[in-house]
């Protein structure tokens, strides 16, 4: 079992399209994971609700800082990966998360590098560890980055990163259409139509990497793929 969080003080870095992104990928694959909404602004929720239900996939809407360690430790026995999407915020909530958190992702977009709400987490667990003696493993994964970004400019960015002693994940979402989309339309990349999603073979393709590098810094159980053709029927079912 492995907590993972998603945090960036700032909004709009990519932390609820890089969580539902991990989740939806690691249900796939026959993970069992819960997805903890502890987002006032309830986009994952708004997600699932439309959704319907997905195997191997539990969203926990409404959760406070009392709820949070109640949620896990109740599903802790039937769960391999917690997936908490967190607000662009620097508060109690985030805190809490952070203690409770085997590795924190912090996304960073890799076109702006606008790193201050990168910082003031990275700040957050720096002191989490000082005053509470505790080690948070963390990494920036770099997230909506355009084709416009040079190999360059991302492999200074990662140097820079490096330099300050921040692990930067090899696999970086790139902006897509499809990932935005899966807001509006609901499900999973899976379920979308490729006649009308563009370069969904090469979303998909960034999602598993994404996902196996953490498989790869987490491992949870033995790894059993979901067979795909129940996966979409059910999905479809009861979407
Ligand atoms: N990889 C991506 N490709 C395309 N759009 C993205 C990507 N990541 C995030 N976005 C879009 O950017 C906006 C902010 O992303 P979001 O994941 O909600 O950030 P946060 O949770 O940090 O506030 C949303 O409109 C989302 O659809
Ligand atoms: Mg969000």
């Amino acid at each position: 079992m492995a907590i993972i969080s998603l945090a960036n003080a700032k909004g709009g870095a990519g932390k609820t399209t890089a969580a539902l992104i991990l989740a939806t990928e690691l249900a796939r694959q026959g993970y069992r994971v819960v997805i903890l909404d502890a987002d006032p602004q309830r986009w994952i929720t708004t997600w699932a609700e439309q959704t319907g239900l997905l195997p191997n996939l539990t969203v926990i809407s409404e959760v406070t800082v009392a709820s949070l360690p109640c949620h896990i430790m109740d599903l802790k026995p039937v769960t391999d990966y917690f997936v908490i999407d967190l607000a662009g915020a620097r508060d109690a909530l985030v805190t809490t998360a952070l203690g409770m958190s085997d590795h924190v992702l912090i996304p960073v977009q890799g076109c702006a590098m606008d790193a201050r709400g990168a910082a003031q987490i990275l700040d957050l667990i720096r002191l989490l560890e000082e005053k509470a003696h505790i080690r948070i493993p963390h990494s920036v994964i770099l997230t909506r980055v355009s084709a416009m970004v040079t190999t360059r400019a991302l492999m200074q960015i990662k140097a820079l990163l490096a330099r300050r002693g921040v692990n930067v994940l090899n696999t970086m979402l790139a902006e897509r259409t499809v990932f935005r989309d899966l807001f509006d339309c609901g499900g999973n990349l899976y379920g979308m139509d490729p006649a009308k999603a563009s370069n969904l073979d090469r979303a998909i393709e960034n999602a598993q990497a994404f996902a196996q590098e953490i498989r790869d810094l987490l491992p949870a159980r033995a790894y059993t793929p979901a067979p795909a053709k129940t996966f979409f029927r059910m999905a479809r079912k009861v979407a």
